[in-house]
């Protein structure tokens, strides 16, 4: 069991899921992707066709499902990879993500499955260096102009994601926002591999001091 994280934060289409996989990949620690939890529990109320601004109904979906995000994304043992990039799940899970309720119920099982890991863990979402694990091994922020943030969305297009990070940046319950001792990363016009060794180099400066 390990206690080391490295926590990413930033907006959609900033490359956290892809970096932090390679991080996790390149360090040989475990990587989780909080957004496809809040999508999974979104694909769930959207099935069972409860009202995703019902905070109550929602907390009680929250708290009551099980889901995995590798090596597929599943909920209560139904495979959800595909459906939860769907513009149905787009529209609604900012609405489910600014409900406090179902927050609690997924910080509790983000810290457990970290907990859990053999070596390390690599999490990405928007509050994972503020709110989830703001004592991380490392803090990073990544950030890309919204022209190529959308390009990257594809088929969501600039607007919607426009709309998203309006909607993180701003909500009440653990809004999008950079962690003062946060690693400040824009992404824009750099290849992957670029920026994950310097979340590498970074992680290995940090903990040789
Ligand atoms: O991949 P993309 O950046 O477009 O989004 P995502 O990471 O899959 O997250 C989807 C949505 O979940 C975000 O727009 C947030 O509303 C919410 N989210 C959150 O509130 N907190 C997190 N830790 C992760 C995601």
């Amino acid at each position: 069991m390990s206690d080391l994280v490295i926590a990413i934060d930033g907006p959609a289409g900033s490359g956290k899921s892809t970096v932090a996989r390679a991080v996790a990949h390149a360090l040989g620690w475990s990587f989780l992707d909080t957004g496809a939890m809040y999508r999974a529990v979104t694909c769930e109320a959207l099935a069972r066709g409860v009202d995703v601004a019902d905070e109550a109904a929602m907390a009680t979906v929250a708290a009551h499902v099980t889901l995995t995000t590798l090596p597929r994304v599943t909920v209560d043992g139904r495979d959800v990879e595909d459906e939860i990039r769907t513009e149905p799940v787009n529209l609604a899970v900012s609405i489910v993500a600014a409900n406090p309720l179902v927050r609690q119920s997924m910080v509790t099982r983000q810290r457990e499955i970290a907990a859990a890991q053999p070596v390390g863990t690599v999490v990405e979402g928007r509050d994972i260096t503020t709110v989830v694990f703001p004592e991380a091994t490392l803090k990073v922020f990544l950030t890309a102009s919204l022209d190529e943030r959308a390009a990257r969305r594809g088929e969501e297009g600039v607007d919607s994601v426009a709309r998203r990070d309006r909607a993180d940046s701003t909500r009440e319950a653990s809004p999008l926002r950079r962690a003062d001792d946060a690693l400040v990363l824009d992404t824009t016009g750099r290849n992957v591999k670029d920026v994950v060794e310097e979340i590498v180099q970074c992680l290995k400066t940090r903990q040789s001091n």
